[in-house]
């Protein structure tokens, strides 16, 4: 039997010989008796022509469907010089059939198996195989292979393991809600898949493993959104005996090797580092998207001396005030768009959001056009222009009140007005690095301290010995690195040593029994020979996303979950049989009739 030649890999160096091709059929159209058929598969489309002599093939040829799996032996000849197609790789060639056989028949697909098909994204997730055998996603599964193989290249090139951890595990604590699995053997006891490899990754550090790599599966019970899928991937790293700066040097390499393979694009040699409290000051937000300015300029210290109470209340009273400069924003944008912007920031909790259009900077308050210039005297106006650099045509905003929902309303804002003023340029990537992020946050809800990273994120050593008396102003060694405002990847240096890790555990209010009963295995490893150590992991469905620029990690994961964390192909999750509720000691809750 002939080899096979892949549909997309034919040339004019074929012609003349005989060949045997396996595909899809796209379309058969009859041109006057001869049917021309386009076959795709993996590779790509081949023409084939079945002339009206070889009566039989002919006949099939001409009933055949949409979707029909075909084998196809022909001979390569050259096409006629205008039927010559230049957008089609093998487009020079086709093939003239002598033997055609039906592999199986296909039903009529519910929407074309075309990259241009405008149906429904719940329709192509519950005939995923059909989705996928669209040319755009065997690329974007060819893009994932490419890149998921280049990292293991790296990595092995840099002398580390891949090594498995388990999915049937304890609860680690990396912040969501965790997926549990009832035990059968254990009735009333359940496993929790990994929301990260984190734990057994620092074990494996224990264990002299000295580096690990690990393409691992991750499980959160989160609300959803474009950019998080409950079940997504990490590329997860942990090194002994390496510093922060060690850590992301590697980082940067994998990701440079990752980015080389799948879209051949070559990184810069060193990513730029911003500390958080900067990245909180000029963007508002931990994840900057730096690809653009408007940043932001605190002017809390200014706002004490005004008697506009919007201004002076959270001045004086520990909160922020802080002016985002829209250069020409007062000719570009509306009232009408100024509203709507104060809408959105709603969505952040803020109150309302202040504006001046700067109209003639040399005339004030004459020259300044806004609700609130009433309400502030002429030298803390001068003050305020000089301060963000004001010129003529500008527009402000001001945000007022309490610290997050200040940077979180105005950093959101600031990435909105970047998209809405076409301030992006396309095919401009930025990767900063977020480092000196504090240890802890306040939570207030349960007023106390909790991890901003995870509770196993090193101090940094100058602060170790104000862990006690003022964690909430401690540095921990961890950093993340966000590619135009997304997060793609994070880590830190590890507690290795146990009477640290004690300390943190008290400060996050975990008690010591509470600590031993959820990581006591880990608090116990740490006092036999436990190497400094620390790591990272990517994101790598946010990673791939970007790099092939689709709205949604979806596109780049076979078979997500849609938006509400379910799988409409297989209709998971489903229920289960009474039978196995039984089995593993569970009984359902009886249903409460409402009155
Ligand atoms: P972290 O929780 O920051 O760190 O996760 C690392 C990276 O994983 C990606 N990510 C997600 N991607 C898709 N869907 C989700 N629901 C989702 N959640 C997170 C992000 C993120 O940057 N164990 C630590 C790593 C370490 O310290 O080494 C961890 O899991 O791109
Ligand atoms: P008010 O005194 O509430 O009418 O507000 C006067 C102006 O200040 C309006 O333009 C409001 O949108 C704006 N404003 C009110 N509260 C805030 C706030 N917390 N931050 C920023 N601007 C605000």
């Amino acid at each position: 039997m002939l080899p096979r030649t892949h549909c997309g890999d034919f040339t004019v160096m074929h012609i003349g010989q005989t060949v045997r091709l396996n595909g899809w059929t796209q379309t058969n159209r009859d041109h006057g008796g001869v049917v021309f058929l386009d076959v795709r598969d993996r590779s790509g489309l081949v023409q084939v022509v079945v002339h009206p002599d070889t009566a039989e093939i002919h006949k099939l040829a001409h009933a055949m469907r949409q979707q029909d799996v075909i084998e196809v032996v022909g001979e390569v000849i050259a096409r006629s010089e205008e039927a010559v197609n230049p957008k089609l790789p093998t487009g020079e060639i086709e093939i003239k059939a002598t033997e055609i056989v039906i592999l199986n028949s296909a039903e009529t697909p519910p929407f074309m198996v075309e990259d241009d098909c405008d149906t429904s994204e719940q329709i192509r997730l519950e005939y995923r195989y059909l989705d996928l055998r669209r040319p755009k996603m065997q690329r974007l599964m060819e893009l994932r292979h490419r890149v998921t193989h280049a990292a293991r290249n790296y990595l092995d090139s840099q002398s580390f393991l891949e090594i498995e951890t388990p999915i049937l595990n304890k609860s680690t604590p990396e912040g969501a809600r965790d997926y549990l699995v009832p035990s059968r053997v254990y009735p009333g006891s359940f496993f929790a898949l990994p929301q990260s490899p984190q734990i057994f990754k620092q074990l494996l550090m224990v264990a002299g493993m000295d580096r690990y790599y690990q393409i691992a599966r991750c499980f959160r019970d989160e609300d959803l959104r474009a950019d998080r899928q409950p079940e997504f991937t990490q590329v997860d790293i942990e090194l002994s005996f390496a510093n922060q700066d060690e850590v992301m040097a590697v980082a940067e390499g994998l990701l440079r090797a990752m980015f080389d393979a799948g879209v051949g694009i070559r990184l810069p040699e060193e990513f730029p580092r911003i500390t958080y409290h900067e990245a909180m000051d000029k963007y508002g937000l931990d994840r900057p998207d730096v690809r653009f300015d408007l940043e932001h300029v605190n002017i809390t210290e200014l706002m004490k001396k005004v008697e506009f109470k919007v201004f002076r209340d959270p001045a004086d009273k520990g909160g922020l005030v802080k002016v985002m400069r829209v250069p020409g924003g007062a000719s570009s944008l509306s009232r009408k768009q100024i509203d709507d912007y104060t809408k959105f920031v709603s969505i952040y909790g803020a109150r309302g959001l202040a504006w001046i259009k700067v109209n003639d900077k040399s005339d004030l308050p004459g020259g300044l056009q806004s609700p609130i210039v009433k309400f502030l005297p002429e030298e803390i106006l001068a003050e305020m222009l000089e301060a963000c650099s004001a010129e003529n045509g500008d527009l402000l905003f001001f945000g007022a009140g309490d610290t997050t929902v200040v940077n979180d309303a105005l950093g959101h804002l600031r990435v909105k007005l970047g998209q809405d003023l076409g301030l992006v340029a396309e095919n401009d990537h930025r990767f900063v690095w977020v480092v000196d992020f504090p240890m802890f946050a306040w939570n207030a809800d349960e007023k106390r301290p909790e991890a901003l990273h995870h509770p196993f994120t090193a101090p940094s050593a100058e602060d170790l010995d104000k862990l006690e008396s003022d964690p909430l102003n401690i540095c921990s060694q961890a950093y993340d690195l966000v590619w135009n405002g997304t997060e793609i990847g994070g880590g830190s240096i590890r507690i290795h040593n146990p009477e640290t890790q004690a300390r943190v555990f008290k400060v996050l209010g975990i008690s010591d029994e509470e600590a031993d009963a959820k990581f006591g295995f880990l608090v116990n490893a740490l006092k036999y020979g436990a190497p400094p150590h620390g790591g990272l992991a990517f994101g790598l469905d946010r990673v791939l996303s970007l790099m092939a620029g689709v709205d949604s990690i979806r596109d780049v994961i076979a078979f997500p979950k849609t938006q509400k964390a379910a799988d409409p192909m297989s209709d998971a999750p489903s229920e289960v049989a009474d039978e196995q509720w039984k089995e593993l000691g569970l009984r359902k809750r009886p249903t409460i009739k409402e009155s």
